[in-house]
């Protein structure tokens, strides 16, 4: 059971949202998983600051961390990721995928992004293993082949359902999709918009959200992680 509850902070209301574990606060649950991960390469640990101070939006720690999981745990070994920013979360996917002789796509629009993952990727020593490919996902996920087992959609939210077939298409039986930040900062469950342009992006994850909760294909599970996670698995 999820409650709202207002706390003040610098002067402005935020809601924050109790968990019905004795009342406890999220960002302590989330604090305390945090603390019992095992520590992060220098490098992830470097690009988690690069991304705050760039204010880039990246996954994270526990949520990349459960990327490699579901990675790691699936045996997965092609990966698709829409939405590379800086190229935190594909090192993480990287991994678990790449030891096996795996591969991974992975997609940017934003040059000055594309351009920090590149070097990112060189740092990691992986530049070779990771198919870095600027440009518009919208328009390249229809020339994507794969088949892949793992698509991680992290980017163009408003375009998740636009995108599901070609996915469930490149998709391996057996494989995994998995999209980001599907509850749109809690717009998606509340129907609270904060900008009217939000109101369609909002619309379109809801019936994202429906389309994969019944597809005939998929099984699929929202896990309330975050800022919500749909992990779909192709029958
Ligand atoms: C949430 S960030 C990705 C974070 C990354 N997956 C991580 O956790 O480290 C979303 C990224 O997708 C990019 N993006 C947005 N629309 C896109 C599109 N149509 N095609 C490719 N990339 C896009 C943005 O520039 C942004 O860097």
């Amino acid at each position: 059971m999820l409650k709202g509850k207002l706390l003040p902070q610098n002067e402005e209301y935020y809601l924050i949202i109790e968990v019905a574990m004795n009342g406890l606060l999220r960002d302590e649950v989330i604090k305390y998983i945090r603390d019992l991960m095992p520590p992060r390469d220098e490098l992830l640990v470097n690009m988690e600051l690069e991304a705050a101070q760039k204010m880039v939006p990246i996954v994270e720690p526990e949520v990349a961390q459960m990327l490699y999981w579901l990675a790691l745990s699936h045996n997965v070994t092609r990966v698709l990721e829409v939405g590379t920013a800086i190229g935190y979360s594909t090192l993480w996917l990287a991994k678990a995928v790449l030891p096996r002789g795996g591969s991974i796509t992975t997609i940017e629009i934003n040059k000055p992004r594309y351009e920090s993952a590149k070097s990112n990727f060189k740092r990691a020593g992986v530049e070779d293993d990771i198919n870095l490919i600027f440009g518009d996902a919208r328009e390249l996920i229809y020339e994507m082949t794969g088949p892949y087992d793992f698509i991680f959609l992290d980017a163009a939210k408003g375009k998740y359902l636009d995108f599901l077939e070609q996915c469930i298409n490149i998709l391996t039986p057996g494989g995994l999709l998995v999209a980001d930040d599907v509850f749109m900062r809690g717009m998606v469950i509340s129907g609270e918009v904060d900008k009217k342009r939000n109101k369609t992006a909002v619309k379109r994850l809801r019936d994202y959200l429906k389309a994969v909760t019944g597809h005939p294909q998929l099984e699929t599970v929202i896990i309330p992680f975050s800022d919500g996670l749909a992990l779909s698995y192709k029958k």
